[in-house]
Parts: structure tokens; C-alpha cells; sequence
């Protein structure tokens, strides 16, 4: 038991005080879970290999499962990577801060237990005022992976931190909800071409007109398949998940969203049929087409807008946990953009997929 202190914090203009009290609490080997633009991070000093252990513990992760590492500038690149290829600073010049992880070479002051053992490391400048702030004032670099229990959706508020994490760290920050909602796009510069690990708030897109050429997106990076362990090492660990089984239904073409909603709608009358209690993920848009026939309904954000979609996501599967319901069905969307980032978190949370 740890006695946890939550600070609410201005996400524009946080509190002198609130930051340098939780940057003390990193320089002396204690957690702190903060807000990115992404989802909330569970920090410590990187190169304290015993206050990086406790965030192992903390959340319950697997310790082969390595962990990002958050600077504030360019200076501390230089401290915790080595032998950075043009094609890094060509993209971190353009896109931090902001939801970009870049896999590189460990320094090695790096300990061991951030990167679970590789001579990789993974890297990321957020744009968040409160998580910029915080690790200037600790003025070490902070190793955070998502502050979520192992296993659970990532937290996108800091309620969502509070019910995974209280009593398990110094420090709560919390700045409410945060922008994105998915997390960053973790991109290997070191094969070539370059590898997408992870889609995530910034879309391949993005990345690719930066680099002016593709880059590789494996199976698994759709969501699809396993990872092989040489080339997304972590990747492997089941994610996102919900207690609840979900069942995701995905359109061969998305153009025909009739199929879809049909099938989706097929599906819960089958699992009602067999006296189970369901509850449908849907749109705006769609989300009449199951009144009166699902138990619940939710209605993660607009088909028109993925941006919503995205931010949503992880509270919607917070949510529906709460309901109380046997089965979840959840209409797909076109992975595109960054459609890509919310089918890989979708595709992982099922339990199985049907196509319509
Ligand atoms: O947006 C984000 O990236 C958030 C915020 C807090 O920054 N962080 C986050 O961390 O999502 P986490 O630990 O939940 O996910 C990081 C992923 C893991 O799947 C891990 O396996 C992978 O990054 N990773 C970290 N270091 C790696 C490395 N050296 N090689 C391969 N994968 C690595
Ligand atoms: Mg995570």
C-alpha cells in the first residue's frame, strides 16, 4: 500500500506547485501517473532501474514488456539513445512534441529494465503542458508506460487512474480527458524500410509523406495475427482488453454499411435468442437500429468523425464492463487513417471477429 495523492490540474496552466511536488516525488524513486495528449502515463526516473522495477509492479506488467521512454527536449534524446539515424531527427523534427515513439538504439545509461532486456529504446516527446512540465522539473528523462492495470483499457481520464492505481502510487496528476485517446504510433527506424510496431494517434500517412517513402506495416500492427517476437517484442501481450467477451463485426467494404449493420444486428438477436444478456458498441448514426432489441446500447462517437471515435474508445470499453451485460457486439470501421489505431485496439480487445 502506497499513500496517493491526486492533484487536479489545469491542463493548459498547471499548478507550480502540484508539478514540483510530483517532480520531486520522480527524482526520489517514486511513481507519478500523468496526462499525455495521448492517455495517461504512469512515470519514474529512467535511469533509476529500482523506481522503473515499481512501475512493473504497480500495474502488473509482465517484465518482458519494455517501456517507453518520455523527454522534454532534444537534449535528453542524446541521453538515453545513441546512434540516431537522419530519418529520426527528419520525423521528431516535424512531429514532437506529439504522439510519435521512435525505436532506437539504448544508451547506456538506459537500464536494463526499461527495455526488458533490448539494445533498443523507445522514445517520445509528448505534447502535453503538464507532461512537458513535469519532466523538465525532474530534469531526468521519465520511462512511462500507460497508466492503466496490465491488461485493461488505457486510461483516458483521471478517474480511469484512480480505479486502476490507487493506493499503488505517490501521485495521481490529474488533468482530465485527454486529446487523442489512443495511444502513440511507435514507428522501428532501425529495419529498413522503416516498421510501423504500433498504429497510433499520428497515421502512416503522416509518416510516410514525412520520410518521402513507405514504410512496412505488418500483420500485426493491424491488429491481425501475432507478433513474432524479434520484431515487436511486447507487442505480443494481450491489450485493451474488457472483461466483457466482445465480438467485433467488420465490412469488407464499408461503402455498404447496410451489410454491416444487418449483420451486427443478426448477431445480437442470435446471443438474445439464446437468453444472453448484449450490449451493442455503435454510432451516432447507426445506434437505432439495436432499440428494443440489445440490452444496452453505446454510442462511441460518429462514423463521420474518427477523431471521436478515437477518444472515446478506451472509456466506452471502461463502460461497458460496468454494464453488467454477458456479450458486447461492436460494429468495425474502415482501417484507414487513424481508423488503423482504433481497429489494432478493437481487433485485440475481441474475443472474436465476425465478417459481414
Ligand atoms: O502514447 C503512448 O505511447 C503512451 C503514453 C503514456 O506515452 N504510452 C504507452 O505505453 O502506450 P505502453 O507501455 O502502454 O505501450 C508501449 C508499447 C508496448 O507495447 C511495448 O512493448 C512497446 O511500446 N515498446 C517499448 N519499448 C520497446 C522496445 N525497445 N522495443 C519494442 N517495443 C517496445
Ligand atoms: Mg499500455
Amino acid at each position: 500500500m502506497v499513500v496517493t495523492k491526486v492533484f487536479r490540474v489545469d491542463p493548459a496552466k498547471p499548478s507550480v506547485d502540484a508539478v514540483r511536488y510530483a517532480a520531486r516525488v520522480i527524482r526520489d524513486g517514486g511513481l507519478v501517473a500523468f496526462p499525455t495528449e495521448t492517455v495517461y502515463g504512469l512515470g519514474a526516473n529512467a535511469f533509476n532501474a529500482k523506481a522503473v522495477e515499481r512501475i512493473y509492479v504497480a500495474k502488473g506488467r509482465p517484465l518482458d514488456n519494455p517501456i517507453i521512454v518520455h523527454i522534454c527536449d532534444f537534449s535528453q534524446l542524446e541521453l538515453v539513445a545513441s546512434r540516431i539515424p537522419e530519418d529520426a531527427y527528419r520525423l521528431a523534427e516535424r512531429l514532437w512534441p506529439g504522439p510519435l515513439t521512435l525505436l532506437l538504439p539504448r544508451d547506456p545509461r538506459i537500464p536494463y529494465v526499461v527495455t526488458a532486456g533490448l539494445e533498443t529504446v523507445a522514445v517520445r516527446m509528448p505534447a502535453h503542458p503538464v507532461a512537458l512540465e513535469l519532466i523538465r522539473e525532474a530534469n531526468v528523462p521519465v520511462a512511462a508506460p500507460s497508466a492503466n492495470l496490465s491488461g485493461k483499457p488505457s486510461p483516458t481520464r483521471g478517474d480511469h487512474v484512480v480505479e486502476d492505481l490507487y493506493s499503488r502510487v505517490e501521485v495521481i496528476l490529474d488533468a482530465g480527458e485527454t486529446l487523442y485517446g489512443v495511444e502513440s504510433t511507435i514507428i522501428n527506424l532501425l529495419s529498413d524500410p522503416p516498421m510501423l510496431l504500433r498504429p497510433g494517434a499520428y497515421t502512416v500517412e503522416d509518416i510516410e509523406r514525412i520520410l518521402g517513402r513507405s514504410i512496412a506495416v505488418p500483420e500485426f500492427a493491424r491488429g491481425l495475427g501475432e507478433a513474432e517476437k524479434a520484431l515487436a517484442p511486447g507487442m505480443k501481450h494481450r491489450h485493451y482488453a474488457p472483461n466483457t467477451p466482445l465480438i467485433l463485426v467488420e465490412a469488407e467494404d464499408y461503402g455498404e454499411l447496410q451489410r454491416l449493420l444487418d449483420a451486427t444486428r443478426r448477431a445480437v438477436l442470435d446471443y438474445k435468442m439464446r437468453g444472453f444478456k448484449v450490449a451493442v458498441i455503435s454510432y451516432a448514426e447507426t445506434y437505432k437500429h439495436y432499440e428494443g432489441i440489445a440490452d444496452s446500447v453505446l454510442v462511441v462517437g460518429s462514423r463521420g468523425n474518427i477523431y471521436e471515435v478515437a477518444r472515446n474508445l478506451f472509456a466506452t470499453l471502461r463502460t461497458l464492463d460496468k454494464l453488467n451485460v454477458d456479450v458486447a457486439i461492436m460494429e468495425g470501421v474502415e482501417d484507414k487513417g487513424l481508423g488503423l489505431a482504433v481497429m489494432n485496439r478493437v481487433r485485440k480487445a475481441s474475443t472474436s471477429r465476425i465478417k459481414a
